[in-house]
């Protein structure tokens, strides 16, 4: 992945990880900071803080995961996975956010990839993401995770399959019996 070499290069001192129930506020916060042009991009449209602060709301109530970029306690980028309970096989739909003067560092990246590994965990096999046409860091960011891009109603849709957790050992507990006797001898 590209991403991550950009993020070699410029030190992020925060952290990736999933956000608590309580950081609400910080996650919020974040999405009223985006710039003008970020803040269109994100939600395809203009938006009032009003919508974006319920918006925020209600990713909090509906089980939507929301996986952060938090650097002193503060949410400076973020990844959502909503999911699409009406679609046959389990679909979660993916939007990305990072404030503009940490755009292009690989932060994108690097969200998208822990969005993916708990996408896996929860049993998701498609993710889909939309975004206008216009949108290149998006369409970049989708590309190098192998979306398959396609074009509908003047919006760009990718969709990335993802290969299911890996099956249980054939007789579970061996594996860990195995390292007892090991730890023993
Ligand atoms: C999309 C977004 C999350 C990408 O975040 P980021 O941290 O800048 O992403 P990265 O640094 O990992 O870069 C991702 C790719 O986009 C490219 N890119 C980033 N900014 C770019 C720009 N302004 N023009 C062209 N390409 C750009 C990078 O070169 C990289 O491509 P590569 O891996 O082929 O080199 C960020 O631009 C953003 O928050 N935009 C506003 C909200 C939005 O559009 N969300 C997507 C719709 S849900």
């Amino acid at each position: 992945m590209q991403g991550t070499a950009h993020a070699a290069a410029v030190p992020l001192p925060g952290r990736i990880r999933l956000l608590r129930h309580s950081e609400l506020p910080q996650f919020r916060d974040h999405l009223l900071r985006l710039d003008a042009d970020s803040r269109r991009d994100r939600f395809n449209g203009p938006t009032s803080d009003s919508f974006v602060a319920s918006y925020a709301e209600r990713c909090f109530n509906d089980g939507t995961i929301v996986i952060g970029y938090v650097d002193d306690g503060q949410v400076l980028g973020a990844a959502e996975l909503h999911e699409r309970p009406e679609d046959a096989e389990p679909t979660g739909e993916i939007a990305f956010s990072v404030e503009r003067h940490l755009q292009r560092r690989g932060l994108g990246g690097l969200l998208f990839a822990r969005l993916v590994e708990s996408a896996r965990a929860f049993g998701y096999e498609r993710l889909l993401v939309t975004t206008h046409p216009r949108n290149e860091p998006m369409k970049r960011l989708a590309r190098s995770f192998n979306a398959r891009l396609r074009f509908d109603q003047g919006e760009t849709v990718g969709l990335i399959e993802l290969e299911p957790a890996p099956p249980l050992p054939a007789r579970p507990g061996a594996g860990a019996l195995a390292l007892a006797v090991a730890a023993v001898v």
